[in-house]
């Protein structure tokens, strides 16, 4: 993904929003803040997908985490089309905030166009972009999904599980890893560290090369 990407600071920028004028850094304030793009409002997975976020946003919340929605549709487009979006819910509230872009200027900067998709008169459009913002404003991990393929929120709760563990202590999270499930200790930590770290202990995997770098522990 060139342009704005892992370790980047978000730009402070204003913008319009469901909720009114905002700068970027006023809203993520001091916290996890997810902000992700959709292709345009009243479009299928676009709809199921906010609907997914509307759903899932109490978790979110749980674990102090805001949401921000994108797309270049204007603020009327968008306060019409969360109707249809929380209908398709089952009435999940749509509580957070959604910029609107239609200049595409905010998407440019977000890194968060995508080069293929073009609405009728042959505007960009955002791709299914989506940045994890930590409380330093730094981005942590990015998603970049096409028109075609709807994100898995799951996924995404999952991925910022690993991110605020990994923000706390010296881990890592495995492949497939899933929250409650052992994780790693980072290899920059030395046996005698892990010990001092980890009062709970730790499991050290036997490998050919006897390197002692495979060890799982709870957290
Ligand atoms: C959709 O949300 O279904 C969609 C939006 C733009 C392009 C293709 C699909």
């Amino acid at each position: 993904m060139p342009g704005l990407t892992i370790g980047d600071t978000i730009p402070n920028l204003e913008v319009e929003t469901t909720h009114g004028k905002m700068k970027l850094h006023d809203y993520i304030g001091d916290s996890w803040t997810i902000l992700f793009s959709h292709p345009g409002d009243f479009t299928p997975v676009c709809t199921a997908e906010l609907g997914k976020m509307a759903a899932y946003a109490e978790e979110f919340a749980k674990r102090g985490v805001k949401l921000l929605g994108l797309s270049c549709d204007d603020i009327q487009s968008h306060k019409e089309w969360i109707k249809d979006v929380e209908a398709f819910s089952c009435g999940c509230k749509v509580t957070f905030p959604i910029i609107a872009d239609p200049n595409r200027e905010i998407i440019k900067q977000l890194n968060m166009v995508d080069p293929d998709e073009k609405d009728s008169n042959g505007n960009q459009l955002s791709s299914r972009a989506l940045h994890i913002v930590g409380p330093d404003k730094k981005i942590k991990l990015s998603f970049l999904y096409p028109a075609c393929t709807g994100r898995n929120m799951d996924e995404v709760l999952r991925a910022l599980e690993s991110l605020q563990k990994a923000a706390k202590l010296k881990i890592a999270t495995p492949a497939n890893w899933k929250p409650g499930e052992p994780v790693v200790i980072s290899s920059s930590v030395s046996d005698e560290e892990a010990k001092q770290m980890l009062p709970q202990g730790y499991q050290t995997v036997e490998l050919p090369s006897k390197e002692g770098y495979m060890r799982f522990t709870k957290v």
